[in-house]
C-alpha cells in the first residue's frame, strides 16, 4: 500500500495524540506531535525569562535560533531543544499557559512548519496539530478533525495530569482549555479550523480505540 500522509487536527485535549499514536503504531508509521514542537519553544521561553516579562519581542528574541528536534523511536517521541532532551517537561501547567502566546507568532510558526514538512516528505506519517490539514500538509491523503465537548476534554486532561502527579483543579483546567481554544481559533496566522475535506470525529462518547478504528478504516478505504 502507498505510504500515506495522515493529518489529525483538533482542539486541546480531544485525544489527538493518543489516537494518532495508535494509528501510527498499527500502520508502522511515524508519529509527529506538532504541539510538542510549540511546547518546546514555550519551554525555552520560560527557561530564559520570567512569566510576567513575556512580550512578543522577548519571545522572538529567545527562540530566534532555537533548534527543535523530534525523535520517534520504539513508539516514543523524544523532544530536544538545543540538544537537550525536554520531553518530560513539556506538559507542565506553566508551559500550557504560555504556549498559545508563543504559537501565534509568525516567525515561530514558519520555523516549525518547515521542519514539519521536511519530516513528512517521505510519507508514512501521522501528524497531529491545529493547522496540519489546512496549512502544513494540505495534500494529506486522510484528514481528520478530532473533537469532543469541552467538559469531556477537561476531564481527560485532569485524569492525565493527576496520573502524572500534578495537583490540578478541574474547573481551572476547563477554563484554561477554553481560553486556549479561543486563542488557537482566533489567531491570525493558521488558526485552528476544520477544512471542508476533513472528516469530523466527535469523541465525546467514543473510546480512543473506536476513534483509532474509524481512522484506520478511512486510511484503508
Ligand atoms: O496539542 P497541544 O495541546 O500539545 O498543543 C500545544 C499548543 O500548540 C496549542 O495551544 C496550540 C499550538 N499548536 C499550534 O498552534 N499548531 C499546531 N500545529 C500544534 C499546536
Amino acid at each position: 500500500m502507498k505510504k500515506k500522509v495522515i493529518a489529525i487536527d483538533g482542539p486541546a485535549g480531544a485525544g489527538k495524540s493518543t489516537v494518532a499514536q495508535r494509528v501510527a503504531a498499527k500502520l508502522g508509521y511515524t508519529y509527529i506531535d506538532t504541539g510538542a514542537m510549540y511546547r518546546a519553544a514555550a519551554w525555552k521561553v520560560l527557561q530564559e525569562n520570567s512569566m510576567d516579562a513575556l512580550t512578543d519581542e522577548v519571545i522572538l528574541q529567545t527562540v530566534k535560533d532555537i533548534d527543535v528536534r523530534l525523535q520517534y523511536i520504539n513508539k516514543v517521541t523524544k523532544v530536544f531543544v538545543d540538544g537537550v532532551e525536554v520531553s518530560d517537561q513539556l506538559r507542565t501547567p506553566a508551559v500550557s499557559r504560555v504556549v498559545s502566546q508563543v504559537a501565534r507568532l509568525g516567525s515561530v510558526r514558519k520555523k516549525m512548519v518547515l521542519l514539519q514538512r521536511k519530516m513528512a516528505q517521505n510519507g508514512a506519517i501521522v501528524m497531529d496539530g491545529r493547522d496540519i490539514a489546512s496549512y502544513v500538509l494540505p495534500t494529506a491523503d486522510v484528514k481528520v478533525f478530532l473533537t469532543a465537548s469541552v467538559e469531556e476534554r477537561a476531564k481527560r486532561r485532569f485524569a492525565q495530569m493527576v496520573k502524572k502527579g500534578y495537583k490540578v483543579d478541574l474547573a481551572e483546567l476547563k477554563e484554561e482549555i477554553t481560553a486556549r481554544d479561543k486563542a488557537d481559533k482566533e489567531r491570525t496566522i493558521s488558526p485552528l479550523v476544520k477544512t471542508e475535506d476533513a472528516v469530523l470525529l466527535d469523541t465525546t462518547f467514543m473510546s480512543a480505540d473506536e476513534a483509532t478504528e474509524k481512522i484506520l478504516s478511512l486510511v484503508l478505504k
